[in-house]
């Protein structure tokens, strides 16, 4: 299928570094050595709160149980998921195309004595990503995304060729009765909604406090939980 730049405009921001692997592998490679030096966990991105939050509504959800299966998409130093382990979560993985990432993930996790999680390096939007992650061909019941889908966006070539193909492999990763879980500050609810509308449906969405700009009110923050169509 052929693309036009116009399909690119519902972009109301530049491509950047972030949506390289090079931005990614550098950054994670200097994350690693501070780690090493100074035990310095890394950035968690969108904040503590952020993160406690997102927790929260999974742990609150009475739909998922502890032994469900959670996939980190994106998961960097795989903070998340280790807050998710001391919640009593046993079925964890955290992918990243990053090799740093998950070499950071890893050495946190071992130091936290959270080690069960499972990391690996896998490609969410390559076409030939299921062939390269195993954990591509299982199904999980919450599939979380915090800042990836962002990062993703920015990327300068194929953007959107790109998105697509990380919304069909979150597609074809998700039990059917699943929740996808995606927190992004560079889209808005109904941009994200209507990017993702092809295949999923709101759910619900988890509160951030607001702020007041030129008479229009908005959150920095946008966290949405999504079902897939039936
Ligand atoms: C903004 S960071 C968020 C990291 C982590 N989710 C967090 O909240 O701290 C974006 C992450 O997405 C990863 N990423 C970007 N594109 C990816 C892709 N195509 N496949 C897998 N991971 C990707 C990057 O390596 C990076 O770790």
């Amino acid at each position: 299928m052929a693309y036009t730049m116009n399909q690119e405009d519902d972009r109301d921001f530049k491509p950047s570094d972030l949506g390289t692997k090079d931005f990614w592998d550098n950054t994670y490679s200097r994350e690693v050595e501070n780690f090493k030096d100074h035990g310095d966990v890394g950035e968690i991105w969108f904040g503590e709160d952020t993160q406690e939050k997102i927790c929260n509504w999974i742990e609150e959800c009475e739909d998922i149980e502890k032994k469900n299966s959670i996939i980190d998409l994106g998961c960097g130093n795989g903070m998340m998921l280790i807050d998710l382990w001391k919640r009593g979560f046993r079925n964890l993985t955290g992918v990243d195309y990053s090799e740093g990432a998950i070499a950071l993930a890893k050495s946190l996790s071992e130091a936290e004595g959270t080690h069960e999680i499972v990391y690996l390096v896998g490609d969410l939007v390559g076409e030939r990503g299921k062939s390269q992650c195993s954990c591509l061909s299982h199904h999980y019941k919450v599939c979380v995304d915090k800042g990836t889908y962002d990062a993703i966006s920015l990327m300068p070539e194929n953007c959107l060729i790109g998105r697509e193909h990380y919304r069909d492999t979150i597609r074809s990763i998700m039990e059917p009765d699943g929740y996808f879980i995606i927190t992004s500050c560079n889209w808005t609810k109904d941009q994200l909604l209507t990017f993702f509308g092809t295949d999923f449906r709101l759910h619900d969405e988890i509160p951030y406090p607001t702020f007041q700009f030129g008479g229009k009110s908005g959150s920095k923050v946008t966290s949405l939980i999504l079902k897939l169509k039936s």
